[in-house]
């Protein structure tokens, strides 16, 4: 599968929708990287560099990093050897202005997004499942306390510790809804006139959102 077709795909989807769990479960069954910014940025906040530092206080408010930051971040991936058969996007691009960056970037290289995945989630769930969500300081494998819960030791799978994050308080989480609602939204119908955008229903369980996923990249490859 993975050595016919080359997969460009974009996770959409409002906080907690799951996009970081269905990224890292399409990368093991499409071979290609999932590469999450929300991750890189907490890794930069983590080595304390610079673009962290900036990025940590974006991120403890719930507001967008700003786009130059953001896509000279993602630019030089895309253009990297690991990305050249295919990668998938989770939480970029996030404005009309990353979207565009992206679609100019892969132009330049005689390339195009194949997937748009928006994972639809109401509100009211999706912060019902930030609240309850641990996430691997190791591999960034993420647990649910009530929903997927981690092993007995309380350590990941991997053995990691497990955290909650900053951006993760209930006041941070509304606000990230709010400017998902106002600056990510339009990006559906920016896909959707492209012809490349696939809604999901999030409210199923992470084992029937793969399979879903995975019958419409196998479907429209
Ligand atoms: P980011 O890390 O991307 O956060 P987000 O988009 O708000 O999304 P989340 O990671 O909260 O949720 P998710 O959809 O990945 O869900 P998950 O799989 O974890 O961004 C954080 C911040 O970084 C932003 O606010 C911004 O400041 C900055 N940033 C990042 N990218 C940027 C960009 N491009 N431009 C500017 N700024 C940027 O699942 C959530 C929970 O639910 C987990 O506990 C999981 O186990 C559970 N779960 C998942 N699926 C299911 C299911 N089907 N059923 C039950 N439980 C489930």
């Amino acid at each position: 599968m993975a050595d016919v077709h080359e997969y460009r795909i974009v996770l959409l989807g409002p906080p907690g929708a799951g996009k970081g769990t269905q990224g890292k479960l399409l990368e093991s069954s499409l071979g290609i990287p999932s590469v999450s910014t929300g991750d890189m940025l907490r890794e930069a906040m983590e080595k304390g560099s610079d673009l962290g530092h900036t990025a940590r206080g974006y991120i403890q408010k719930g507001e967008l990093v700003p786009d130059d930051l953001v896509i000279r971040m993602v630019s030089q991936m895309v253009e990297s050897d690991r990305f050249a058969r295919g990668f998938i996007l989770d939480g970029f691009p996030r404005t009309l202005e990353q979207a565009n960056s992206l679609d100019q970037i892969l132009f330049t290289g005689g390339k195009s997004l194949s997937h748009a995945l928006y994972f639809d989630l109401s509100e009211e769930e999706a912060v019902r499942r930030i609240s309850g969500r641990l996430v691997c300081k190791s591999c960034q494998k993420m647990y649910h306390l009530a929903y997927n819960p981690p092993p007995p030791s309380g350590r990941c799978d991997c053995g990691g510790e497990l955290f909650v994050r900053e951006d993760d308080k209930e006041e941070t989480v509304r606000n990230r809804v709010n400017v998902y609602n106002n600056q990510t939204k339009p990006l559906l119908s920016y896909y959707n006139q492209k012809g490349i955008l696939w809604t999901i229903d999030a409210s199923l369980s992470i084992q029937e959102v793969h399979q879903k996923v995975l019958e419409i990249v196998n479907a429209n490859g």
